[in-house]
């Protein structure tokens, strides 16, 4: 447990959230006393402290907070607290003298107020666990109600999200493709009183047609060139009507297990094998994963790409695809070939499908490197080609996935999210209010649609140094830092930072670069010159491979992205923003593709 000490009388509330906000919140998780207050890897910490506190009945502290007369029940608690101590101690080498100065009387019905939002932040925590571990008795035992616990408006209900686009990932019978319309999510099932024969035929054409798969968002002039067209046909190719259909042909690959690889490279070479899968009329199924083997992965999830995303193909040809595997005249027949069957040029370099023509050949890139936008580079095939492969590979969260995202938001502004909640709030939902148990249809069809909130604009930035010095020149942090200054100019509105990176040192500089708010995963990162691989190997299997999806995922959620395309990882996250919608967000890179 981290205790901040006690050396200092608690803040007033008006200095408390200048410090919180400008320090705690801008530091993210790194603040070092609310330590577990946040952290993806730690989001269970502070509930599990929030456990011991309520269950204790006793002043017990947690990260500096002290919950005291638990006894007496939550809404009248009148702690002593100390959350100044959150702020000023136990590592926390910050001390606010002016703020020290200005502490007033009025304090203990103040702190209340944080002491809400941490309520209200462990209640989240808790229920963030057990949709992850299933339900507990735990907050009924503290005298809370599940039911009475305000939406958070950062989390997503990953079990609806999944349910939904199952469906959407399967067809709808006797059509050729599952229920794509030009309505989001649930509003599609909005329960549909048309009987009339005319509305029941337009919506069976616009659901024929598939014009619109549900993972492509923006319009067509957010996107690549054909990304709509592309994503459809790609998942018309992987889902063959019938699997066991002999003209039915496969490609089974694991992906790349060299320890040299990483996740890039692996997710760049399953892209080429895709390119090799369309122009050879194969059904493309990965098999083996390293990166999900872990006890994360579970039942037939483990070791394989369903772990996170929707599998590439149906299950249907999954199966038949390993079974033909076992049968000598279907690799002889050429049914089905695998990876040793294609040199590592054709894999990696190998012709880009010209099934929609050659769109790169038009598209205009919107990548500004060493202050030009530029306009035309080589192997813009490649670039575009990728992205559109790695769009469908994620067309589809799983709900472990969806629930590493909620672990990371939580923990990174969870904070900020029940600071705003409680200020909606004109009475405690600690109090034993009746609620409704289902929202309005407007909240159920429509609004649950929306993604989780993040703290908008906000500019994701990728810094990677350490081993891949060897690969590319290495850009300084200020360097990216003098980028993001740039886009602020324009867009002054812009004050937070996803940054993403494994070097210490780079957190480290973060901090003096006060009139940012940065936030990042806790998560032990690289110091000195570790190799890559030492370091991926000391964070364990799980921890490698998460931490930077995660990443990854927000990189493409943000609404500005700034890193280096000569670096794989980045180069795919721009394939991901140019068929997420984000074209025009423009990207500026600290550095060009090597291989331009
Ligand atoms: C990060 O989380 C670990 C637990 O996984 C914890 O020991 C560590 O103190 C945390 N660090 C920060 C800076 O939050
Ligand atoms: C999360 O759930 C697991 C399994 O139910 C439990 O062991 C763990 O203590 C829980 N953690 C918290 C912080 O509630
Ligand atoms: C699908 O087609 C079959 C045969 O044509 C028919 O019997 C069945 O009712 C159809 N199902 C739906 C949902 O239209
Ligand atoms: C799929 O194809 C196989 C082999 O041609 C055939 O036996 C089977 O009946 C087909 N299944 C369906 C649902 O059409
Ligand atoms: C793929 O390789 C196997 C042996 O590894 C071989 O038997 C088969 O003929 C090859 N298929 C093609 C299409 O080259
Ligand atoms: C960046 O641009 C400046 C002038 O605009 C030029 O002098 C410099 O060589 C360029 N650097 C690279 C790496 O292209
Ligand atoms: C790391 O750096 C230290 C000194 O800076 C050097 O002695 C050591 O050999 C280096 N290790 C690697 C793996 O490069």
């Amino acid at each position: 447990m981290i205790r901040c000490g006690k050396d200092m009388e608690p803040l007033n509330q008006k200095s408390l959230e200048r410090v919180v906000s400008q320090r705690a919140l801008q530091m993210g998780s790194s603040f070092p006393c609310q330590i577990c207050v946040v952290g993806f890897l730690c989001g269970v910490c502070l509930t599990s402290l929030f456990l011991a506190a309520l269950t204790s009945f006793g002043t017990l502290g947690f990260g500096g907070v002290s919950f005291s007369t638990f006894s007496t029940g939550i809404s009248s608690w009148n702690s002593n607290l100390e959350t100044s101590n959150m702020i000023t101690n136990g590592g926390c080498n910050f001390k606010p003298k002016e703020i020290e100065r200005r502490l007033d009387s009025q304090r203990s019905i103040k702190l209340r107020v944080d002491d809400r939002i941490s309520l209200l932040y462990s209640a989240w925590s808790v229920l963030l666990n057990e949709s992850i571990n299933g339900e507990s008795e735990f907050l009924e035992s503290v005298g809370l109600h599940r039911s009475n616990v305000p939406k958070a408006p950062h989390l997503e209900n990953c079990k609806l999200s999944a349910k939904v686009n199952e469906r959407l990932d399967n067809r709808v019978e006797n059509e050729s493709l599952p229920p794509w319309t030009m309505w989001k999510g649930l509003l599609d099932i909005f329960p549909f009183s048309a009987t009339d024969e005319q509305l029941r035929y337009y919506r069976h054409e616009a659901i024929s047609e598939g014009a619109y798969p549900p993972w492509v968002t923006g319009s067509d002039e957010e996107n690549y060139p054909f990304t709509r067209k592309v994503q459809r046909d790609l998942w018309i190719h992987q889902h063959p009507v019938n699997c066991s259909d002999s003209s039915v042909r496969f490609l089974v690959a694991d992906w790349e297990r060299l320890p040299g690889f990483g996740i890039g490279a692996q997710l760049a070479g399953m892209c080429g094998l895709l390119a090799i899968a369309i122009n050879e009329n194969r059904v493309l199924v990965t098999n083996y994963y390293n990166r999900a083997e872990h006890h994360g992965c579970k039942g037939s999830s483990r070791s394989s790409w369903s772990c996170y995303f929707f599998p590439e193909t149906s299950q249907e040809c999954r199966h038949h695809a390993f079974e033909l595997m076992g049968k000598k005249e279907a690799w002889e027949q050429g049914i089905i070939t695998g990876k040793d069957n294609y040199s590592s040029k054709e894999i990696w370099a190998g012709r880009i499908p010209r099934v929609w023509g050659n769109p790169w050949s038009y598209l205009q890139p919107t990548t500004e490197i060493n202050g030009s936008l530029v306009g035309y580079h080589r192997k813009m095939d490649r670039r575009w080609w990728r992205a559109q492969a790695l769009r469908y590979l994620m067309r589809f969260q799983t709900e472990y996935t969806c629930s590493l995202l909620n672990a990371a938001r939580q923990a990174a502004f969870g904070w900020e999210a029940s600071k705003t909640v409680l200020a909606t709030l004109d009475e405690e939902w600690t109090e034993d209010v009746k609620r409704k148990a289902r929202g309005t249809e407007i909240e159920e069809y429509v609004w649950s649609n929306h993604k989780p909130w993040i703290p908008r604009p906000l500019l994701s930035m990728h810094v990677r140094m350490g081993d891949k010095a060897c690969e590319m020149k290495v850009v300084q942090f200020e360097e990216y830092m003098g980028l993001a200054e740039r886009i602020r100019k324009r867009f002054p509105h812009l004050n937070s930072i996803w940054l993403s990176t494994e070097m210490q040192e780079v957190i480290d500089k973060s901090r003096s670069y006060p009139h940012w708010k940065f936030y990042y995963t806790n998560v032990t990162r690289q110091e000195g010159n570790m190799t890559m691989a030492t370091y991926e190997g000391s964070l364990g299997r799980e921890t490698s491979t998460n931490y930077p999806l995660v990443n990854f995922l927000m990189a493409t959620e943000a609404d500005f992205f700034i890193g280096a395309l000569g670096s794989t990882w980045c180069f795919l996250i721009d394939g991901m923003r140019n068929t997420g919608g984000k074209v025009m967000a423009g990207y500026l890179s600290v550095n060009k593709d090597r291989f331009w």
